[in-house]
Order: structure tokens, then sequence, then C-alpha cells
């Protein structure tokens, strides 16, 4: 896991003006909305007893902890402690970390560093997904992996012809060569463009968007550091995939996708493609959970590429170069209460 970066960690519709606990980097945070809109975010801990205050509730922008009912402003400040005398004085100790949020692309985006944010890389910019006239659903799955193995598969072009191979990959099981593809370095991400050529493969969403049954598809994978995937996979109608791997823990990871379509733009067809999209990421979960080492090995000469893995060995060059800049985050299992993705009862 990686410090100094912006996270991706939810979207944005699923903020309200209810406290809803988001788990990141090993730690719980509890994220909501002010009466103006804006997402507030600090630690899921009360500083008092350690109770969790996204179980709490909002009371004029401030949050109040369901335990003991002590009462936190937007900047973590404690108010108010009900069972006090008047005159008591707050211990200047009461407050709760916070942290700096930004709403873009449909996710809430939370930095995590110890370096100031405008010293670290800046969100990556995506004008692509902001045209109005694309018609979006989320998907979310949860993956008991690490979150370099999940970033790792969705920029690998050499899996789908065998993992998805009963999905969009079913063109490509009779053909799965891939052309050579170049990759372009972009700060702190890297895009590799890609033309396949393939049969059409089954199901709807072909059958809709081509009439010919082979294909020329081009389709453009990127990623950017430390967790965020998005492939534009350019059809004559447009599809793009965008997914922030969300690092729970050491063992436990939440793929938050949102994709974006300009066809077939009805609400009704939303389920379609909610659906299709969860069993391509349950195609890929059965592999991803079977992948030892857990981390993606920090030494290249650990694992064998081929030149269809040319994007990964950049991801790796990057994580490498974050790594050796002292942006990696030592595993703290005493601040998670989450262990193979299965929450511990004590
Ligand atoms: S634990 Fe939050 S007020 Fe006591
Ligand atoms: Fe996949």
């Amino acid at each position: 896991m990686l410090k100094n970066f912006w996270y991706a960690c939810e979207f944005s519709s699923a903020i309200t003006n209810k406290p809803k606990q988001v788990p990141l980097l090993n730690q719980q945070f509890v994220l909501y909305r002010n009466s103006q809109g804006e997402v507030v975010a600090l630690l899921d801990r009360c500083p008092h007893r350690g109770a969790a205050l996204s179980n709490g509730w909002v009371e004029n922008d401030c949050i109040r902890c369901p335990y003991h009912g002590w009462k936190f402003t937007t900047d973590g400040t404690c108010i108010e402690i009900p069972a006090n005398q008047p005159g008591v004085p707050i211990p200047k100790k009461a407050r709760i970390d916070t942290y700096p949020v930004q709403e873009k692309y449909g996710f809430v985006w939370l930095f995590w560093g110890d370096l100031p944010p405008e010293e670290c890389p800046p969100l990556p910019s995506f004008p692509e997904v902001t045209d109005s006239a694309l018609r979006s659903v989320e998907i979310e799955s949860t993956c008991n992996a690490h979150y370099t193995r999940l970033l790792e598969n969705s920029i690998d072009p050499g899996h789908s012809a065998f993992v998805h191979a009963h999905s969009f990959g079913s063109g490509m099981n009779q053909e799965p060569r891939l052309p050579d593809y170049k990759v372009r370095l972009e700060g702190w991400g890297a895009s590799a463009l890609l033309n396949l050529k393939q049969h059409k493969p089954r199901g709807f969403f072909w059958k809709f968007t081509h009439s010919k049954d082979y294909l020329e598809i081009k389709t453009t994978n990127t990623f950017y550091m430390p967790n965020l995937a998005i492939a534009y996979i350019g059809i004559p109608t447009k599809l793009i995939l965008f997914v922030a791997h969300v690092p729970v823990d050491e063992q436990t990871t939440i793929s938050k996708f949102i994709q974006f379509r300009s066809f077939l733009t009805q609400p009704w067809a939303d389920g379609i493609f909610h659906k299709q999209s969860l069993k391509v990421c349950l195609e890929d979960k059965q592999v991803i959970e079977s992948q030892r080492p857990r981390v993606v090995p920090d030494d290249l000469t650990a694992e064998l590429h081929v030149p269809s893995d040319a994007l990964s060995i950049t991801y790796r060059q990057l994580r490498r170069k974050c790594l050796d800049m002292g942006w990696g985050l030592t595993p703290d299992i005493s601040l998670s209460d989450h262990t193979n993705g299965v929450r511990i009862q004590v």
C-alpha cells in the first residue's frame, strides 16, 4: 500500500448526510455531507472509547458519537460532552483527525499521506467520462486479494481469452495471440492501445453493436498509481470502464467500477450491463484469489514476463519507484478489523 496519493474510495452517490463507514488502507473512515453538500472525512474512531462514529448521526453539520454523545465539528473538534457538568472544560485532545477530500468522475477521493497534497501526484484527468451524454452504472465487487493483483488484472490483455472465455472473451479463445503494443508513460500512469482482431463474442451486447462476425476493436488500457484502471473500448459506440481497486487491508480489496456507455442509454438497460459486469468480476475473482504471493512482487525478476505483459511491467516499475521514494505503508494489522475479508467479532 502506498501513501501520498489521492484514493478514489467511494462512489459519490453513496455519500449522503447519513454517516457512512469507508474502509481504506487498514483503517476506517467516516464520510458524510454537510448542509452545503460538501463531503467531510474523519477517522471513524471516537477519541473517547473508540466507538465508530459512523453509527452515530449528523446534527447541524457536526457528527454525534452514538456511545456517550460527544459532538464533533467538521474539522474534528469536540464541542460537546453531554455527561459533563456546566463549566467542565473539554480536553484539548478530544479531537478526531480529518482528511482532505474531493469529488470527481463519480467518486469521492481521499488524500492519505504525510506530505501536503499539493506536493503529491494530482488527481489524473479523465475528460472522456464527463460527457453528459454517457449513461453509467456502478458495480461493486469484494475480493479476498491484494489490490496490486487486481490492478494488474485490469490492465492485462492476455487473460481475456481464458478467464473470460464464457463472456466477452468468447471471440478470442480461437485466436488468443495479441498484437505487439507500445506503452505510453503518462506521469504517474501509463496506457497502451491495442488493435484487437477477433471473432464476435457471444452475447447481447455484441449482437446489438455489431453485424459482422469478425471484428477489429481498438482498446486503450490505462492505469494510474496507485489503484486506478480505465479501459476505453473503441467500438462504433463508446464503452468506458473506470475502476478504483480500493485497498481495504492486505487481504481485501473492494473494486468500485463505473461503466459508461454511449448506446442503449435507457435506464431499463442498466440491469443488463450491471449483471454482465458482475459476471466478469466473478470470473476474475476466481483466478486472482488463487495468486501467490498475494502482493505483486517488488522485484521484476521474481515472475516471468512476455511481450503482452508490457503494461503490467510498467506498473511494477512505477510501484517500485514509489517504494524507493519511501511511499510504502507498512502493514499494521493492529489497525485493521478485517482478516481475509471477514470482520473479526471480538
Ligand atoms: S466513545 Fe464516543 S462518546 Fe464515548
Ligand atoms: Fe478480467
